[in-house]
């Protein structure tokens, strides 16, 4: 992440710095949905900012037959009709460039590496080849061996070779150790970028800024003041068209071990020593290994599954998972988790992290909260008080933002004490953006900073922890499918991992 210092009112115009340098980027799967939906956008806003390198062109490669021009007709059907008629577009469109060809078939590489020599003279792209890998995960280990074989992976003579690779890596922890080991057979460490995308949300980033760049929060960040964490990650949307993908998942392999872990051990780390990608990403990973995996016979009283039956999210009327299109009828996967978890470390011992995610849920929202202890003697208690609490709300989507709720006196002659909340909101203070939240991660890769990126360890320690849970969840099927109906807050039992512990879900409006 490059670091530039800005204040208000011009940050808009200037998020990063300086342009990359000379690459050219082969993206596997151009045409596909992760293409639409998310790179393109993400690349012309690149090249919108002038942050594209100036020498650079995309050589898209996908089974569809496609050339270079039909690919650029398709390229700009992703963006926004205002965008297409303007001369970012005719630069960008003027880089474009698709090969087509099955990823499967060695041939297709050599022709790659054939057309890339010539974008080289070009474009004077000097040899830096960044690779994107959206495909399907089934082609991840298969297109870096070939990316070996044909040494389109080897860096040499100062040019670099880096390679990004989509979610999900692995299924399981073991998996997630083979794909390790068979992409690290071709490229070192520093030439891999497992991308997830919450590290690109700015919300997400921003709680390093929150955490290490403000002096009153980390002195009160810890067991001493800190009751318990909670993590909220709701979707209203059920599993759209990756039925097919999602019913061999489930939410558990899903959202936890990559993007609820991701929240969690930016809340969780120390303050790492510098901002350098190694620096940030050992704290993430040393915080990411205290987490207890949990014993097989805690596993059911501190994880809690569910799925959805039909339901309305808001005025519409949404099918049951199991008639969802490319969904077994007699599924038993999960589209919710929640989860109670332990940091076993000096600064979070005994404050538990509760972790709640799904799919149908009654709003889009996602937090973090942060319930700090209640006073050590309670000074007003003949008071009529509202309940309050001292609550620290990280809002990571739709709304972005801080807020901190405590207790105030409520105006009048009789001593009543109310809640009142002190709240940033991104939008009002920095305007809104209209990034996909992609940008940051692609520039960064290109000017080679990791500190966004996931290492092989944090990912590996990340399922380590839902391993456990995995295995106990396989042994006994859920009885109660479906458990929840869509557009609610999930099975009732939920609630129950808290109560239990004397707690209670922060309610979301
Ligand atoms: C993806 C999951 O990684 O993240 C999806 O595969 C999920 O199932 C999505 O819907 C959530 O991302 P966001 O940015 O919408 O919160």
């Amino acid at each position: 992440m490059a670091t530039a210092v800005t204040t208000p009112p011009d940050h808009q115009s200037a998020p990063f710095s300086e342009a990359a340098g000379p690459c050219a980027m082969v993206l596997f799967g151009a045409s596909g949905d992760l293409t639409k939906r998310k790179l393109a956008p993400a690349l012309f806003n690149l090249a919108k900012v002038s942050l594209l390198p100036k020498n650079f062109a995309i050589l898209g490669v996908a089974i569809e037959q496609l050339g270079d021009e039909q690919f650029r007709t398709q390229v700009s059907s992703f963006l926004p009709a205002e965008d297409r008629d303007t001369e970012a577009w005719d630069w960008f469109q003027q880089r474009l460039y698709y090969q087509c060809g099955d990823f499967a078939d060695p041939g297709t590489y050599s022709t790659v590496a054939s057309r890339l020599s010539q974008l080289d003279q070009q474009y004077q792209t000097e040899g830096n080849y960044l690779f994107y890998l959206a495909t399907s995960p089934k082609f991840f280990a298969s297109i870096i061996e070939k990316l070996g074989i044909t040494e389109l992976s080897q860096q040499q003579n100062g040019r670099w070779r880096r390679v990004i690779i989509e979610k999900p890596f692995g299924h399981d922890y073991d998996s997630a150790r083979a794909l390790n080991r068979q992409i690290k057979a071709v490229l070192a460490e520093n030439q891999i970028y497992r991308i997830d995308h919450y590290l690109g949300k700015e919300t997400v980033q921003n709680i390093l800024v929150f955490r290490f760049d403000n002096s009153i929060f980390e002195p009160i960040w810890n067991r001493r003041y800190i009751d318990h964490v909670q993590i909220t990650n709701a979707e209203t949307v059920g599993v759209e068209q990756r039925g097919g993908y999602f019913d061999t998942a489930g939410t558990l392999r899903d959202m936890v071990p990559n993007h609820v872990m991701q929240l969690l051990s930016l809340i969780a780390m120390e303050s790492p020593v510098s901002f350098h990608a190694d620096a940030v990403r050992n704290e993430q990973a040393k915080v990411l290994h205290a987490m207890q995996p949990l014993a097989s016979e805690d596993v059911l009283q501190c994880s809690l599954r569910g799925q959805y039956a039909e339901g309305f999210v808001g005025d519409e009327r949404v099918p049951a998972y199991r008639t969802e299109p490319g969904v077994s009828s007699e599924s038993r996967t999960e589209t919710f988790v929640a989860l109670k978890l332990d940091i076993d470390n000096w600064r979070w011992v005994g404050v538990p992290f509760y972790l709640r995610t799904g799919k149908r849920l009654a709003k889009r929202h996602t937090e973090i909260a942060i319930q700090f202890k209640k006073t050590p003697f309670v000074l007003f208690r003949n008071a009529p008080v509202h309940k309050h609490s001292n609550q620290l709300v990280i809002q990571i989507q739709p709304v972005e933002g801080i807020s901190l709720s405590f207790g105030a006196k409520i105006p009048g002659p009789i001593l009543r004490v109310g809640s009142v909340d002190m709240s940033f909101e991104y939008s009002k203070y920095f305007g809104a953006a209209a990034y996909t939240g992609y940008e940051v991660l692609l520039y960064d890769c290109m000017i080679g900073d990791a500190t966004l990126f996931q290492r092989a360890d944090m990912v590996e320690a990340g399922w380590s922890v839902v391993d456990p849970v995995l295995d106990v969840w396989k042994a006994l099927p859920p009885r109660r499918f479906p458990n929840y109906a869509a557009g609610t807050w999930g099975p009732k039992e939920c609630d129950d991992l808290l109560q239990r512990d004397g707690r209670e879900w922060r309610k979301i409006e």
